[in-house]
């Protein structure tokens, strides 16, 4: 059976999209299934980050309407094996929303045929947000290290928090080790201990993830940076290994 993983923010564009391609993707080379579930109604954009919005014909809210199965709406990612991505449907597709025990019942709908199943969710705390993470075994918000963005991931774990999600840490994304000898930047205990969330791990500012985010490349066949060797630790972390912070990792002074 799956385990199911929410990827939330407080504030919008920490990272939260290119968190979920990049972990997916490792995951996938660690021999795992995944399933990637795009739940930004209002931007949706892994299907661009991973180069298929050419491919993506059905949504979660088609499956849920009953128009497709859920393997019909869950498409293959052309080039990784065992990744499939189930996109988003429109603000405008369907006026209506949906209720939390269809969102569960679609992600308890998944679980068995996926080990993995990643949620990229819109920023904030919006309804299907909370629908989606509280349907989630496990929560990752991301955050960058800056103040205003660390309160945010302290604002959204608390609201998991309160609304009965277990297991929420936090990855900072697009950390600098010279913005944080210069002041510029929180440092990752400082970071930890403003979002009151324990750490998953830490990714470096790569040019790389705007990159391949631009050219719907997957980032392990594009690129030999660090945010790459980030996201295969944080991989490694979700199944179990203990595997130290920055191993592999330098940051950008
Ligand atoms: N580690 C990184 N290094 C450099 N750029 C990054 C990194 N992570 C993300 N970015 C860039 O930051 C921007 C926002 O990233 P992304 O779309 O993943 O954020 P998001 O949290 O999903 O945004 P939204 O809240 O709008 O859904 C993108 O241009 C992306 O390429
Ligand atoms: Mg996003």
């Amino acid at each position: 059976m799956g385990h199911i993983l929410s990827v939330v923010s407080g504030k919008g564009g920490t990272g939260k999209t290119s968190f979920c391609a990049g972990v997916a993707v490792a995951l996938c080379a660690l021999g795992e299934k995944v399933l990637l579930i795009d739940a930004d109604r209002g931007l949706r954009s892994l299907d661009i980050v991973l180069g298929m919005s050419d491919r993506v014909l059905f949504s979660w809210g088609d499956v849920l309407d009953g128009v497709c199965s859920l393997k019909e709406a869950a498409v293959k990612h052309p080039v990784v094996k065992n990744l499939r991505v189930l996109t988003a449907p429109g603000m405008e597709e369907s006026g209506s929303r949906y209720s939390g025990d269809q969102i569960r019942a679609l992600l308890e709908r998944a679980r068995p045929h996926f080990t993995w199943i990643l949620i990229d969710c819109p920023a904030g705390f919006g309804s299907e947000v909370v629908d989606f993470a509280l349907g989630a075994d496990q929560a990752v918000v991301v955050s960058t290290p800056d103040h205003t963005s660390l309160r945010g991931a302290q604002r959204i774990g608390t609201q998991l928090a309160n609304g009965g999600a277990e297991q929420i840490k936090i990855a900072v994304n697009r950390v600098r080790a010279g913005m944080i000898d210069r002041g510029d930047s929180v440092n990752i205990d400082a970071a930890m201990d403003a979002a009151g969330l324990p750490l998953l791990g830490v990714i470096p500012e790569d040019q790389d993830v705007i990159a391949c985010g631009n050219l719907g490349q997957v980032l392990v066949l594009f690129s030999d940076g660090y945010a790459r060797v980030a996201y295969a630790n944080i991989a490694r972390r979700l199944r179990g290994t203990r595997v130290p912070l920055l191993e592999g990792v330098k940051l950008k002074k």
